[in-house]
């Protein structure tokens, strides 16, 4: 299958793919991922980037859309991805419907993580104990959280135009929630067989 998960941050978008990953057995593309690896690894791209992630804002789309466009080309895409963190802009979106048009795979669904901001701040608090991620301090967690009221929400009308969009409540235990997203995956493909 071939899924984008939407979500503000700490919505648990990585915490489901990485379980769907084994359900689904396709990769799991994070572009916060590719992004933080690139200037783990002091490369070209995450010089470029690494003031960005810092401070919570976004990316340039011209980068973003070349890694995952490089990505989606690698054999382990053929039988479908899940996209966590991608599109976040509708730019990025129209970039990855013409780049899935010309790969002849089109995606069969959208699921948006819905969550409030409350349990978000206490999630990106919580992770901020125990990991050390340069974005989760309150300051720039407010960034990300504005970033993606303006930049990103946006995507679900984009997505609803196109009926390809599904909301999950991402409100309870992980468990909980894998459960949900597999019922709205079940949905979708139900839905896509008619
Ligand atoms: P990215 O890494 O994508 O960060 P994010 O969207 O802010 O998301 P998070 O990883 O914080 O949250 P999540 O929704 O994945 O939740 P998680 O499962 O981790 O992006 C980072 C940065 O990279 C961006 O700010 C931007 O600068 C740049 N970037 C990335 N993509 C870009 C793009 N396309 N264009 C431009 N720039 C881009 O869970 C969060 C915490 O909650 C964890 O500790 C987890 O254990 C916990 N948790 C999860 N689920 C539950 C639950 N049900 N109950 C309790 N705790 C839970």
């Amino acid at each position: 299958m071939r899924i984008v998960f939407l979500g503000p941050p700490g919505s648990g978008k990585g915490t489901q793919c990485g379980l769907l990953v084994s359900h689904l057995k396709v990769p799991h593309i994070s572009t916060g991922e590719m992004l933080r690896k690139s200037i783990r690894s002091r490369e070209a791209v995450g010089l470029k980037v690494e003031g960005d992630l810092k401070a919570g804002r976004l990316a340039a789309d011209a980068i973003v859309i070349d890694l995952v466009e490089q990505r989606l080309e690698e054999p382990d895409c053929n039988p479908g991805f899940l996209l966590d963190g991608y599109p976040r802009t509708t730019y990025q979106a129209l970039a990855l419907e013409t780049c899935l048009m010309s790969l002849k795979r089109p995606l069969d669904g959208v699921l948006e993580l819905c969550i409030n901001s409350e349990v978000l701040v206490e999630r990106l608090a919580a992770r901020a104990k125990i990991e050390n991620r340069a974005d989760d301090n309150p300051d720039v967690i407010r960034t990300r959280l504005q970033q993606y009221q303006r930049a990103t929400f946006p995507l679900v009308q984009f997505y609803s135009k196109r009926k390809q969009h599904y909301s999950v409540d991402g409100l309870g235990t992980v468990e909980e929630v894998f459960e949900r997203i597999k019922d709205a995956l079940e949905a979708i493909r139900t839905k896509n067989k008619r």
